[in-house]
């Protein structure tokens, strides 16, 4: 009898697994946290996750957008109402169903969002949140700038350690069976790196770049004056659109996407093991192939540039490009002054870093040099949250390249130095300077 049992048991699991595996639902997150013109790539890859999510047969409402919403319809925009993700592509703002927009796209909201909380996000948009329970897969894409333990959310900061509690909290209240992340932000690794990402509790998370690095624009384009797309985002996307997802394994499309982004270390973090799952399984099933695989796609690693020098190159293109001396004047004045604002940057972190370490010359050497991974979570955050709202001078969230010196307060973090003296020296840099 028990013999008899035992032998059963395999196809009693398997059955068990079926059943698991037609109640799962598919749900999807997708975040582009940046606005302005110059960051037209972060919605650009946004709305691109979108179509693939869709194209793959996830509907509409368990798809969770947020996005700005300032390309389509920008003045600067020669295509109105379209946004493209790489050259001569199709438009990928088509059908794009956004919940939240505008001030509504910060890090409360994403981050209740997450949790299901559906009561806090009353009168917010449309108020939508995930409503997924533990059989279900969700898929997660964020795209923005980022600096170690932060990614730049609207005019705010999503620190790491928040993120990591909020994924906490949806393990323990079962929001989800299983989850998978990606991450596209400068330094974004340092997201989930140092066990920000524990490995038994089913999510899988790759990124951009690892916690010390940029992550890479792409697909400079001229008519646009911007660039279309960012490197990681646009492999896994263009890998997406060409391959039989229900064949293709995470590990599978991680090794293609790290192999093919050569500009920055695309990492993987979390349960690994989860990498022999098929990409359907959080992307959708493909049943037929997209309409971006029909065409040649352009190398997106030739005309790379880290993220902190978009801005600069566009306005190098635009001088270039100029079609009257008064035009190439004016953009030419522009330049100059983004490297005034990036020697003054420079300035005024050092200008902080002395004052937080009373000028000892040899440790604000180490400060401005070190890259110490980031453990001191208890001091980083209030810190950068104190830089960010009393030196506004700073613009550490618009301005891309000043959030590529917050290693600078790692480092101070990291060496212990008191909150009081880290936030004194920002004080007085605010009142005896006209840095901040
Ligand atoms: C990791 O994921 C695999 C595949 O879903 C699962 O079998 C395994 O139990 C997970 N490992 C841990 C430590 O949770
Ligand atoms: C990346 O690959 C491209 C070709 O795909 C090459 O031109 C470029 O130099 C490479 N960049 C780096 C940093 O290796």
């Amino acid at each position: 009898m028990a013999r008899k049992l035992l032998a059963l048991l395999p196809l009693l699991v398997a059955a068990y697994a079926r059943s698991i595996n037609e109640e799962s639902k598919h749900w999807g997150v997708i975040v582009a946290g940046s606005n302005g013109w110059f960051n037209y790539r972060h919605q650009a890859d946004a709305c691109h996750a979108y179509q693939i999510l869709r194209k793959n047969g996830i509907p509409e409402e368990r798809i969770i957008t947020m996005m700005y919403d300032d390309i389509a319809n920008n003045r600067e925009n020669p295509t109105p109402g379209k946004i493209i993700n790489r050259p001569d592509g199709p438009d990928v703002y088509h059908g794009v169903k956004i919940d939240y927009r505008e001030e509504e796209v910060n890090p409360e909201n994403f981050l209740k969002v997450l949790k299901g909380d559906k009561e806090g996000m009353v009168g917010i948009g449309n108020g939508r949140v995930l409503e997924s329970g533990p059989n279900d897969h969700v898929f997660v894409n964020f795209v923005d700038h980022g600096a170690p333990g932060i990614i730049a959310f609207g005019s705010k900061f999503l620190h790491a350690s928040d993120l990591h509690h909020t994924i906490l909290k949806m393990n323990e209240e079962q929001r989800y069976g299983q989850m998978v992340i990606y991450v596209e932000a400068c330094e974004s690794g340092s997201m989930f790196d140092k066990n920000l990402l524990p490995k038994d509790i089913n999510v899988f998370a790759t990124t951009a770049a690892n916690a010390h690095e940029s992550s890479y624009a792409c697909y400079m384009d001229k008519e646009r004056k911007t660039f279309l797309g960012d490197v990681y985002s646009v492999r896994w996307m263009e890998d997406s659109d060409k391959e039989d997802l229900s064949t293709e394994t995470l590990t599978k499309q991680f090794e293609i996407v790290r192999r093919e982004t050569n500009t920055s270390h695309v990492m993987e973090f979390g349960n690994l093991t989860m990498g022999s799952i098929d990409v359907a399984e959080f992307q959708g099933k493909n049943t037929e192939m997209h309409i971006f695989d029909k065409q040649p796609i352009p190398n997106p690693n030739l005309d790379a540039v880290p993220s902190e020098d978009v801005e600069m190159n566009i306005l190098q293109l635009k001088v270039q490009l100029a079609e009257s001396d008064w035009e190439r004047e004016l953009v030419s004045q522009k330049l100059e002054d983004l490297k005034i604002t990036r020697r003054r940057t420079e300035e005024t972190f050092k200008h902080i870093m002395a004052l937080s370490v009373n000028n000892n010359k040899d440790l604000v050497y180490d400060l401005m040099t070190e890259r110490l991974p980031l453990l001191a979570h208890d001091c980083y955050k209030p810190v950068t949250e104190y830089l960010r709202t009393n030196c506004p001078g700073l613009n550490l969230v618009k301005n891309d390249y000043a959030p590529r010196h917050l290693y600078t307060f790692v480092n101070l973090c990291e060496h212990q130095t008191p909150q009081e003296a880290i936030m004194g020296a920002i004080d007085k840099t605010a009142e005896d300077t006209d840095l901040c």
